[in-house]
């Protein structure tokens, strides 16, 4: 055939595909129609960092999941500042989203977003960190956050059940700090007021910086002659931070630390033996759960839901899944075997 007659021919088929399609009529989102395809569901997704490693695996995998689903999911990322997210988001009510998944940086700060949003007809899930000081919110989709901190509250008073404690707890900007720190003291609580655990700090980190760990460490360390016997650190970023101030002084190893989050270094320094333990929370099941709970919304669906939390206003239909500790013994069985990471990874 000649160049021209197979030009020729394609836009002859061309023409009869855009007439079939401008016959057809768009069906509702999520629907198919005979003769129509779905309109294709879109979800705006406002994650507020990628420090951490977690939120690079909840972004992943809610894009693998929406793109096996046909969902289409647009992605923004504040640089852990709330204005950044309040524009960022903004600008997603103005796309035609028909569910917005959003995971505060600051929690009661999201709260006018969600307000915006309920105003516009789109339902909102608090993703991972719960928003709050508002009743417009559809639904809180995270980890039991009182339970992670029970079991580092727990796992660190077996471990060192008197002597002086570091206590750190996340940003108070964010809502989980708060559940983790809550469910950690109902097991250290007790041992102060037995007079077993002495506190020689105590102290937020403000916005999650490891470096602000760091300087929280080595304030404590200096001040009490090096005499730490336990650390509570809120998640791995911070533990990191903290073991490297214990290693500055000849320590790492010598202090039991607890984590959270599954890191991959934080898995290594379990492994070595300068981190103690941490907490796994699946962010594949977490980001798959939050593309079917969308899907379920954008189609005005029912969803399950396993439990309520107080966001200070309402008691928010929640679904929470189950947080898992990690130490030494069981770290390749549930990090390696369930593929969250390879034994590369521990070398
Ligand atoms: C998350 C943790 C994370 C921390 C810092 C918390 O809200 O639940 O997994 O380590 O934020 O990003």
């Amino acid at each position: 055939m000649k160049r021209s007659k197979i030009f020729a021919w394609m836009l002859a088929v061309l023409m009869v595909v855009t007439l079939f399609a401008g016959c057809s009529k768009p069906a509702p989102a999520g629907e198919t129609s005979a003769n129509a395809p779905a309109k294709k569901i879109k979800v705006g997704l406002s994650l507020p960092t990628q420090r951490e490693e977690r939120w690079v695996r909840d972004k992943e995998k809610m894009e693998q999941v929406a793109a096996e689903k046909g969902i289409e999911l647009i992605v923004k990322v504040a640089d852990a500042n709330m204005q950044e997210q309040i524009t960022q988001v903004e600008s997603l009510l103005t796309q035609g989203i028909d569910v917005l998944i959003l995971a505060p940086h600051d929690a009661a700060a999201a709260a006018t977003l969600v307000e915006k949003a309920n105003k516009e007809g789109i339902p909102v899930i608090s993703y991972d960190r719960l928003i709050t000081n508002t009743d417009k919110l559809d639904i809180y989709l995270s980890f039991d956050n009182v339970k992670v901190g029970e079991l580092q509250g727990k796992y660190i008073t077996e471990k060192v059940s008197e002597g002086n404690y570091i206590i750190m707890s996340g940003a108070p900007t964010d809502n989980n700090a708060k559940l983790f720190k809550a469910g950690a003291m109902k097991y250290i609580q007790p041992l102060i007021d037995a007079g077993k655990i002495k506190v020689i700090a105590e102290q937020a980190v403000e916005n999650w910086v490891p470096e602000n760990a760091l300087k929280i460490v080595e304030a404590a360390l200096s001040a009490n002659n090096n005499e730490v016997d336990a650390i509570l650190a809120p998640n791995d970023g911070t533990a990191g931070a903290a073991i490297q101030a214990l290693a500055a002084q000849g320590l790492a190893g010598k202090v039991p630390i607890t984590g959270q989050d599954a890191e991959k270094a934080a898995a290594k320094r379990i492994m070595e033996g300068t981190q103690s333990m941490t907490i796994f929370k699946d962010t594949r099941e977490l980001g798959a759960a939050a593309i079917d709970i969308a899907i379920q919304l954008a189609n005005g669906e029912k969803v399950a839901t396993n439990g309520e939390v107080d966001n200070g206003k309402i008691a928010v239909p929640s679904v929470l899944l189950e947080p898992k500790i990690v130490t030494k013994d069981n770290l390749k069985e549930v990090l390696v075997d369930s593929g969250y990471i390879s034994e590369a990874d521990l070398k």
